[in-house]
């Protein structure tokens, strides 16, 4: 038995994959061997929902089919939409998230068949009524009226429909597109091997899910883009962000949006794709200075400790600016990576050992004499 104990696992291979890998030398994030900027590029979510699920970017006549299957099964059980009804109107949206689809999985009919099919075809209507746990369960509990998707739009305007009531620009619908593109699968982040270790004791895609999204709430993980924007706008400018982000770090805090456990001191590729993003809507937005000033955030953090920003950085201001509320950031985060979490799990299931790391044992021993019940 090796008894090397790396803590965090840094730099542990855990799976072999056929999905995806983090090429830091090429400072490429390879998907099923593309590169995924150029997927966000030049193809579509609903091309990556193919290419992620099925091994191979889908055809013309592949991507129509994708797109009906998932508009067949948009809707929510009416049970479930009470249940998000019943949450607190201070529910963290996480949470809302993680109850909705725990809630979901006691309906679906093919919840404990890890076959392939049955596991993409689970992988499909997650996919489509994750988005509507996420914008039903926002306005359930702020009070909205719901907005049911509108079969004429596409899949990510849809999503961002369901969220602000209002029907994207072609740019706004291109942006958020790229933007699910770039968060639907990166290796394996700590969310994904949660699901990964959740699958390998045979448990259901739901729960697997389930656990993901626990995960991706924490602060170090998913839950940074929230705390981004509200950096950001706790500053208010270029100036006063730099005065506050010098004073955090004056405090020894960490400095939300940057650095990478991967990526270390190398950049993130796509917050370059998502910085471009926020240059385009800061332009039609008229916030120009909302540019400027994570801009100057970035410089500081590169010249002060050498980090560069990480996805979350630039994603945050490009949803406050699209009209997400912030608590739906993380949310829209995991609704997008479900299908990484996915194609992880199918392939968990697909090729399964299970999880079971050991431990460097630092407590006590041999503890003498042996307890004896006192005779009082
Ligand atoms: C995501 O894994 C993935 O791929 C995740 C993700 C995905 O797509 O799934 O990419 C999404 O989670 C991106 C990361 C979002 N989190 C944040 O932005 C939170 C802020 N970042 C840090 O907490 C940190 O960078 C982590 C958690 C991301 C990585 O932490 P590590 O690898 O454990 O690094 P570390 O804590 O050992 O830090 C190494 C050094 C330390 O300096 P020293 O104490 O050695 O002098 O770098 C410093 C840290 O203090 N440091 C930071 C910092 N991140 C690292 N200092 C200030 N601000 C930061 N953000």
């Amino acid at each position: 038995m090796s008894d090397h104990y790396l803590p965090g696992l840094e730099h542990v291979i855990a799976n072999e994959t056929s999905i995806s890998y983090l090429d830091v030398e090429k400072e490429e994030i390879v998907i099923r061997g593309y590169d995924l900027i150029e997927l966000a590029r030049h193809v579509t979510y609903l091309d990556c929902v193919g290419l992620l699920l099925e091994g191979a970017l889908p055809s013309g006549q592949r991507l129509l089919e994708i797109e009906s299957q998932i508009q067949s099964v948009y809707g929510l059980p009416s049970n479930v939409r009470a249940i998000l009804h019943l949450m607190p109107d201070q529910a963290d949206m996480m949470d809302v998230l993680r109850t909705g689809i725990s809630a979901l999985a006691s309906f679906d009919e093919e919840l404990d068949d890890r076959s392939p099919d049955a596991n993409k075809r689970k992988a499909i209507r997650l996919l489509a009524k994750v988005p509507q746990i996420v914008a039903y369960g926002y306005r359930a509990i702020t009070k909205q009226p719901l907005v049911e998707p509108d079969p004429a739009l596409s899949y990510s305007a849809n999503f961002l429909y369901m969220i602000t009531g209002v029907i994207p620009t072609p740019i706004e619908e291109a942006i958020f597109d790229q933007s699910l593109i770039v968060y639907s699968e990166h290796e394996l982040p700590n969310s994904s091997f949660t699901a990964r270790v959740i699958a390998s004791t045979q448990s259901d895609l739901y729960g697997a899910l389930v656990g993901a999204v626990a995960s991706l709430k924490g602060t170090l993980h998913g839950g940074a883009n929230e705390a981004v924007m509200h950096m950001l706008l706790e500053a208010g400018s270029e100036d006063d962000l730099e005065v506050l982000i010098r004073s955090k770090l004056a405090r020894k805090e960490r400095i939300m949006g940057f650095g990478h456990r991967v990526y270390m001191r190398k950049p993130d590729p796509r917050a370059l794709l998502m910085k471009e993003a926020l240059a385009q809507l800061a332009v039609t937005c008229n916030q120009p200075e909302l540019y400027d000033m994570c801009v100057r955030g970035e410089e500081i953090m590169r010249t002060e400790k050498g980090l560069h920003p990480n996805l979350d950085y630039y994603a945050a201001p490009v949803y406050y600016l699209l009209g997400i509320p912030i608590e739906l950031f993380t949310p829209v985060f995991l609704a997008s990576r479900t299908l990484g979490i996915s194609a992880h799990v199918m392939e968990q299931h697909a090729n399964n050992r299970l999880f079971r790391p050991r431990v460097r044992y630092t407590g006590a021993r041999d503890l003498h004499p042996p307890l004896r019940r006192n005779s009082s």
